[in-house]
C-alpha cells in the first residue's frame, strides 16, 4: 500500500493539527446553535470522526451516502442519494462534513437539498479543497487545506475503494490511475 504512494502530502501530525484548529473554530461559531453534523460516507468518515471529537459542544450525528454520476475520476452535476439522513434537518444548523471538494457539484446539490428541507443554516466542512477544479460557485466555511489537481488517497479517501485506511494523505502514483 505504502509503495503505491508517490509523495506524502500531509502526515498524521499535519492532519491532527489542522483538525484541532477547525474544531476550535466550529466550537466558537456554533455555541448557541442547534448543530447537526452530516457525514458524507464513506470518504469523510475519518475526518468527521476526528473533527466531531474536537468540537466541544453538544451535537447530533447523521450519515448520508451520495453518488455523483460521472467518470471514475470526475463527478457530474447529477447526484443520487443512496442513503439519506435518519434525523430531520428542519430548523437544524447543518454542518456537512466532506473529505475533499473537487468540481463542487456534489456539495452544491446537497447544500440545496438541505435548504429545501428548511435547515436553519447549512455550512460545509471539508478537509481538502481542489480549488482549481471548481465548476460551480460554492461557499466553503471550513476548509483544511487547498490542494493541487492530483489524485490523493488516504485518511478516508480512496481509489477503487482502496487506501482509505492510510493514516496520512498522499498522491497516488500516476501509473496506477492513468
Ligand atoms: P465533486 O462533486 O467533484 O466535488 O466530487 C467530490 C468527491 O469526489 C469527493 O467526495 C471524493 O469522493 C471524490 N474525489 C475527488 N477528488 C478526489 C481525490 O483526489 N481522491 C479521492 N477522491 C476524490
Ligand atoms: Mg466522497
Amino acid at each position: 500500500m505504502h509503495n503505491d504512494i508517490e509523495k506524502v502530502l500531509f502526515t498524521k501530525e499535519d492532519i491532527e493539527n489542522k483538525v484541532r484548529e477547525l474544531g476550535a473554530k466550529i466550537t466558537e461559531d456554533y455555541i448557541d446553535k442547534n448543530l447537526l453534523c452530516i457525514v458524507i460516507l464513506k470518504g469523510a468518515m475519518f475526518f468527521a470522526s476526528d473533527l466531531m471529537k474536537s468540537i466541544d459542544l453538544p451535537l447530533d450525528i447523521d450519515f448520508m451516502i451520495v453518488s455523483s454520476y460521472g467518470s471514475e475520476t470526475e463527478s457530474s452535476g447529477v447526484i443520487s442519494i443512496i442513503k439519506d439522513t435518519e434525523l430531520d434537518v428542519i430548523d437544524r444548523d447543518v454542518l456537512i462534513i466532506e473529505d475533499i471538494i473537487d468540481t463542487g457539484n456534489t456539495l452544491n446539490k446537497l447544500t440545496q437539498v438541505m435548504k429545501d428541507r428548511k435547515a436553519s443554516s447549512v455550512e460545509i466542512a471539508t478537509f481538502l479543497d481542489k480549488k482549481e477544479r471548481r465548476l460551480v460557485d460554492l461557499y466553503i466555511k471550513y476548509s483544511g487545506f487547498v490542494v493541487p489537481d492530483y489524485f490523493v488517497v488516504g485518511y478516508g479517501m480512496d481509489f477503487n475503494e482502496k487506501y482509505r485506511n492510510l493514516p496520512y494523505i498522499g498522491y497516488l502514483k500516476k501509473e496506477l490511475y492513468s
